[in-house]
């Protein structure tokens, strides 16, 4: 497959991608590469030879615009350099180009985003399938993702409960919400062997068995780790900042790919990273 570029290198499913990879992966940090500085990024691309990117950088924080021109303008300003150079290009996007619908999500259920984040996702397929029409391309969407996850902790809501739960502060989880979880490293498991097999081009989710509550999801980890606060059950609608509330289940299932084990498969293994303090976590949370 050659040398890959990974952009958003030290981010969570960045760090899981670079020891996934190893010698094969050409790390980058924001500070090295901006994506929005394409000149910088076409020459890295023709200096250093590279056959694929995989694009780790994106957020589903911060202003409207920025999260647009992260997930959706500037991939597309790279997937035309990209075809230009006649160079792979990966995008990560997410469960939430489904918005309102109800999951699991198949590959073919028809997206209808509703969100910012959701919307700048989906705009970013769209600009992805287009650009790289005539070279080689994936799009991978992804549920909720379990890892250690450098400095960013608080981004995710199973991180800000579990810092509370630290503290041993209680937690309102929703017991009527459902979603699908994998473990980054069988994220970046997925996209190395689509890579090294060379599946066709197009849109591929990682997903696993099954969905699990938030509720049952947060219980089952504070569990695992002995923290000390309590988790109590919540409905969806008293913590949802969206209107109308998020759909019961947005879990994701593949019809591709081959699975990620079960929802409580990633907890193992999110649990045990935490234990045994993996990756400096610890200072992190
Ligand atoms: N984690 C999930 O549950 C999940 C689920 C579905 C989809 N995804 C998608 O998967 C991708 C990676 O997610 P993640 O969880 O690894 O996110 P993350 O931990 O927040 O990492 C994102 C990385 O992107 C970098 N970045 C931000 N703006 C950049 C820019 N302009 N140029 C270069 N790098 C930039 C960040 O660098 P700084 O730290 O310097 O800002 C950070 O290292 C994202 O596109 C995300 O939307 C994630």
């Amino acid at each position: 497959m050659g040398r890959i570029l990974l952009t958003g290198a030290y981010g969570m499913i960045g760090r899981y991608l670079r020891s996934e990879l190893g010698n094969a992966c050409l790390p980058v940090s924001r500070s090295e590469l901006d994506i929005s500085d394409l000149y910088a990024f076409e020459k890295i691309l023709t200096q250093k030879k590279i056959k694929w990117v995989i694009n780790c950088a994106g957020s589903a924080h911060g202003n409207e615009l920025d999260i647009f021109k992260l997930n959706a303008f500037y991939p597309q300003e790279m997937a035309k350099v990209c075809s230009r150079l006649n160079v792979g290009f990966v995008f990560l996007s997410s469960a939430r180009v489904f918005g309102t619908g109800n999951g699991p999500f198949y590959e073919d259920n028809p997206p209808r985003p509703f969100d910012n984040y959701g919307l700048s996702k989906f705009l970013g397929e769209q600009f992805i399938t287009r650009e790289m029409y005539e070279g080689r391309y994936y799009i991978f969407r992804i549920s909720m993702v379990l890892g250690t996850s450098g400095h960013k902790a608080e981004s995710q809501f199973l991180t800000r409960l579990m810092l509370k739960g630290e503290k041993g502060e209680d937690v309102k989880a929703a017991i009527d919400s459902e979603t699908s979880v994998v473990h980054a490293g069988c994220v970046a498991k997925s996209i190395a062997d689509c890579l090294e097999s060379g599946r066709p081009n197009g849109i591929y989710h990682i997903a696993g068995l099954d969905c699990i509550s938030s509720y049952d999801l947060t219980k089952s980890v504070f569990d695992k780790l002995e923290l000390k606060g309590n988790v109590l059950p919540g409905k969806a609608g008293d913590f949802s900042t969206f209107q109308p509330p998020l759909p019961l289940i947005q879990g994701l299932a593949s019809g591709r790919l081959p699975h990620c084990g079960t929802c409580l498969d990633a907890i193992d293994k999110f649990c045990e990273e935490r234990k045994k303090g993996c990756a400096n976590h610890s200072a992190t949370l």
